[in-house]
């Protein structure tokens, strides 16, 4: 006799519960890159000489939310449920996208680096993970993994690595990405 029976009708197998945490963090990274992005702009769009930082952050910031609408049709579509944390999520992002653009351009360029960085990683592990099961999901996170290559690509053009104490930073930043992706695989 198999032990089905002790799991309940709605538990999923552990394949299913494994791509429901990818899709949970997936989506929880998009809607703090969504924040950060906001919380950037939040700065720079009322400072007429900053114009260009601000379009370019407008351009990253839909990319982000095609990516979250993306992960919240997945969310739906597998019942996943979505992290608990998300007004945290939402606050950490835009606390963060502020405060390193108040610090100026190069600043919020090494954070939008840094993130990216961690995101394009991560999904690259995804892709890995995922093989030749969830082809659909798979070419999905293949697709996003691109575009956020392509932000930290602009972050690095716009001076990303001269932003004053770049290396602590950066590396602050990346810590931190990593952290909430191991909470949000779970929260
Ligand atoms: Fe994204
Ligand atoms: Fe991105």
């Amino acid at each position: 006799m198999n032990n089905s029976r002790h799991k309940g009708p709605h538990k999923p197998g552990p394949r299913a519960a494994r791509i429901g945490d990818m899709l949970r963090v997936d989506h929880a990274g998009e809607y703090g890159a969504v924040a950060i992005y906001r919380g950037q702009r939040a700065v720079f769009e009322h400072l007429p000489h900053k114009a260009h930082t601000a379009r370019l952050l407008k351009d990253m910031e839909e990319g982000e939310a095609h990516h979250l609408q993306t992960f919240d049709r997945l969310l739906a579509e597998r019942k996943v449920r979505p992290t608990l944390l998300t007004p945290f999520w939402n606050a950490a992002g835009f606390g963060l996208g502020a405060a390193t653009a108040l610090m100026g351009e190069k600043a919020a360029m090494a954070c939008t680096e840094a993130v990216e960085d961690v995101i394009e990683k991560h999904y690259a592990e995804q892709i890995e993970e995922l093989g030749d099961s969830e082809p659909q999901l798979r070419e999905t996170v293949r697709q996003f993994r691109e575009d956020e290559l392509e932000h930290k690509h602009k972050a690095e053009g716009e001076g990303a690595r001269e932003a004053p104490g770049y290396r602590l930073l950066s590396a602050a930043i990346r810590l931190g990405c990593r952290a909430a992706i191991r909470i949000a695989e779970k929260v």
